[in-house]
């Protein structure tokens, strides 16, 4: 069906520039994702796969999840325009920080202990985005 021009906005989740919550979710992200390429190509260059399982996290938590985010503030605005989303975005990015050098640690043979706390960090982000959720629905809401 073709939709007359003045119906366009109702495709369009915010008017303008997205900034806020979403956009420090999307850029957190794309950061992690610039460092995990950079890493799997370094990772392909010297044959040493050792660190796999922390590229992975980072890329997967650190850009896939953390951009999932991102989308969901940005479809969802009274979410991002919450003092919550910042609670979630402290512990989200914090969970990525720990979690990748921990998972590192962890696997060329040294403590667990920073992949535990990291793990525990991030489900914690994981259950604020789901009280989110479950308060703000998904969606502008109008
Ligand atoms: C320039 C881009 C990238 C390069 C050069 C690269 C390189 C690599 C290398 C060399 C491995 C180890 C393979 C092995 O030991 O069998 C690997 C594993 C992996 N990568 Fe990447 N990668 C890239 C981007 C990504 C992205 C964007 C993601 C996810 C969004 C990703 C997810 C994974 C996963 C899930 C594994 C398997 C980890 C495991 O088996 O423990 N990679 N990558």
């Amino acid at each position: 069906m073709r939709m007359a021009a003045s119906d366009a906005h109702v495709y369009l989740p915010t008017r303008g520039a997205v900034r806020g919550a979403a956009f420090a979710f999307f850029g957190f992200g794309a950061l992690c994702v610039t460092g995990g390429m950079l890493w799997g190509i370094a990772m392909a260059a010297t044959g040493d796969h050792a660190a796999a399982g922390a590229h992975a996290h980072l890329n997967l938590v650190g850009w896939v999840t953390m951009g999932l985010f991102g989308l969901y503030y940005a479809l969802t605005p009274p979410a991002a325009a919450s003092r919550l989303a910042w609670v979630h975005f402290a512990f989200a990015a914090s969970g990525v920080i720990l979690l990748v050098p921990g998972i590192f640690m962890a696997v060329t043979g040294r403590s667990e202990g920073l992949a535990i706390a990291g793990s525990f960090v991030t489900l914690a982000s994981m259950l604020l985005f789901l009280f989110v959720l479950a308060r703000h629905g998904f969606g502008r809401g109008d």
